[in-house]
């Protein structure tokens, strides 16, 4: 079939809610994309984070395969092996006390659960969150979300349980935490909101409030999570702990899977018949996903990330220093990393499309790198003599 063929197809067949480039791949390996047409693209972008071991990475194929030929589906009305494997492995790379583990479909289901659980939990009302955050489509998630180009048309559906403070702002923070706060929920990187990461004191902060205020403190990872900062989780960066993370994304390297990991006391809130989704937690994503984090573990990627991310971070760094200010930072950590160029981050993005290679912006003015963690040193170097020649133009 031809692109305009696809074109039209979506067109006449499909909701148009996203703003789709005119592209359409056809089978990928390692970090490379090759379109209908035949094209190779360098991939940066990862399916927004969800690739992390590229395409087509061997021990996802078999696991895959050899999942499908004997159990895709079972219900959660019995017990499921792969699904207490997936969380065995889940747990295995989570500092205590974070022990249990709730399967979901995607991120924004995770963070529902999660604010279910704090509510639950506690017996409390309110949610402290941050402006300019990101945390999904549903409801309470997209209550959760501190932008109102996301919320516009959809009130009052959304409740109105959520206080916002400005990201990174600990005395902020540290008025909007009452009696009835349930939980402070925090992106430990903001990814969507421009890759801003949020500082140790922050964090710091948050933690304390939680423990003197008897709040939850949630951690969404569901982009940070699982390496792609140069640790397991993002959080692991500012030195504390969380009592709720949410993961997806790269937790079934594109297999739709997300997941609540809590402590046992805080797991325990929800008794059967509290929460449940039909597919969560089914056999082939949960066997995806332990298989993911062996490889993970296997391969070193948390080490992967940090080193070759921060060897990347630097380069950039210096072709910042010498753009004119035309790449006002260089900010991230590890394989999530953000260039903040003003109107000139689709001109990048447009000159790396027409070199083959594929990167997204955010925020409107950031260019966001969160290529596959497996990726090869010649594809960062590629981006690298892109951005130089951009610069000299
Ligand atoms: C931090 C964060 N939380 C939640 C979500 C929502 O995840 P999903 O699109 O799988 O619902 C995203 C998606 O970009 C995200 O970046």
């Amino acid at each position: 079939m031809k692109l305009d063929e696809i074109k039209k197809m979506d067109q006449d067949y499909l909701f148009q809610n996203y703003a789709r480039q005119e592209i359409c791949f056809d089978h990928g390996e390692g970090e490379i994309l090759w379109d209908i047409e035949g094209r190779r693209y360098i991939d940066l972008v990862a399916g927004i984070a969800v690739n992390s071991l590229g395409y087509a990475h061997p021990a996802i194929t078999k696991a895959v395969c050899e999942q499908a030929k004997r159990l895709i589906h079972v219900s959660n009305l019995y017990l499921v092996k792969e699904q207490a494997e997936a969380a065995q492995a889940i747990v295995s790379i989570c500092p205590p006390p974070l022990e249990d583990v709730l399967f979901v479909n995607s991120g924004a289901e995770a963070n529902e659960a999660a604010l279910k659980l704090a509510a639950k939990h506690t017996g409390r009302t309110r949610v402290v969150s941050a402006l300019n955050s990101f945390h999904g489509r549903t409801a309470a998630a997209l209550s959760a979300t501190g932008q109102t180009k996301y919320q516009n048309g959809f009130e009052p559906l959304l409740s109105s349980a959520f206080d916002f403070v400005d990201y990174g702002d600990a005395e902020q923070l540290k008025s909007a935490v009452t009696k009835d706060t349930a939980a402070i929920i925090l992106e430990p990187i903001q990814g969507e909101g421009g890759v801003l990461p949020a500082g140790e004191e922050f964090f710091r902060t948050a933690r304390d409030l939680c423990d003197d205020s008897g709040a939850l403190f949630i951690c969404d990872e569901v982009q940070t999570g699982l390496c792609r900062t140069g640790r397991f989780f993002g959080f692991q960066h500012y030195g504390v702990v969380p009592d709720i993370i949410t993961l997806a994304k790269a937790l079934a390297n594109g297999f739709p899977i997300g997941a609540c990991v809590a402590s046992k006391e805080v797991a325990t809130s929800f008794q059967p018949g509290s929460h449940g989704t039909t597919f969560g937690g089914n056999p082939l994503g949960t066997v995806v996903a332990k298989t993911v984090i062996e490889t993970m573990k296997k391969e070193r990627l948390d080490e992967r990330a940090r080193n070759l991310g921060g060897r990347w971070m630097q380069d950039l760094r210096s072709f910042a220093n010498s753009s004119n200010g035309r790449i006002k930072e260089v900010r991230g950590k590890g394989f999530m990393i953000g260039l903040e160029m003003g109107d000139e981050a689709k001109m990048l993005q447009k000159c790396a499309f027409s070199n083959g290679i594929l990167v997204n912006v955010c925020a409107g003015k950031v260019v966001r790198l969160i290529p596959p963690l497996i990726l090869d040193e010649s594809s960062i170097k590629a981006f690298n003599n892109t951005v130089e020649n951009f610069l000299a133009q």
